[in-house]
């Protein structure tokens, strides 16, 4: 079963590219059927282009009315008819209608509940964990919910932080282990192994 991906993109896309990728390689049983960009100079936008992927692009610079975006947001995501919704370094916080509660995923660039949070992204998340003298980092893949970075946890992959670590070493190795572990966790969603009930994980 091929299973319907919109992915929403505020960055560099290589979180996209990864899945776009994985697709490719038949690692992942789906399909990127929208991508949603929230800024015209995403680098997300070249790489679904690059591998034909339909974009749109809805964002602050585009659409400054925020209940007009978020209406934007909405009805593209209805209109693409998505079994899952991923965040993929996209930086607001999505209205998730009703039939896509459960459905929307987010990967986090640290191991949530930790580090996470309104003005946690990029750099100033890894900058965080240094300077509190952390000997561990990681990623966390979950469900979105209304409140940043708090939905209930699917996958996480930790990874060490290591002597001599800067913000750009340490996000390298968070970066390398988002690469397995959000495709892993579409793999458990995907084959229904792991879904959302009322607000918490279940398995199996
Ligand atoms: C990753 O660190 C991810 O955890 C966060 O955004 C970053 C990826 O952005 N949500 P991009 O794919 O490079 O645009």
């Amino acid at each position: 079963m091929t299973a319907r991906l919109a992915v929403l993109c505020s960055g560099t896309g290589r979180t996209l590219l990864n899945l776009a990728q994985e697709i490719e390689a038949q690692r992942l049983p789906a399909a990127i059927v929208l991508v949603l960009a929230s800024r015209p100079d995403a680098g997300a936008i070249e790489h679904a282009r690059r591998h034909g992927l339909a974009v749109r692009i809805v964002g602050p610079a585009t659409h400054p009315d925020r209940a007009e975006r978020e209406r934007l947001w909405v009805q593209a995501l209805r209109e693409s008819r998505p079994d899952w919704v991923v965040l993929a370094g996209w930086l607001h916080l999505l209205p998730i209608p009703p039939e896509l509660e459960g459905r929307v995923v987010n990967i986090h660039p640290a191991l949530l509940p930790s580090y996470g949070g309104p003005g946690f992204y990029g750099d100033r998340v890894h900058g965080a964990v240094l300077a509190d003298g952390r000997l561990l980092s990681g990623c966390t893949v979950h469900f979105a919910t209304a409140e940043y970075d708090r939905g209930p946890v699917i996958l996480q992959e930790a990874v060490p932080v290591l002597p001599g670590d800067d913000v750009h070493s340490l996000a390298a190795r968070v970066f390398a282990a988002e690469k397995r572990a959000l495709p892993e966790a579409l793999r458990l969603l995907i084959s229904g192994r792991v879904r959302w009930n009322a607000g918490r994980i279940a398995w199996g």
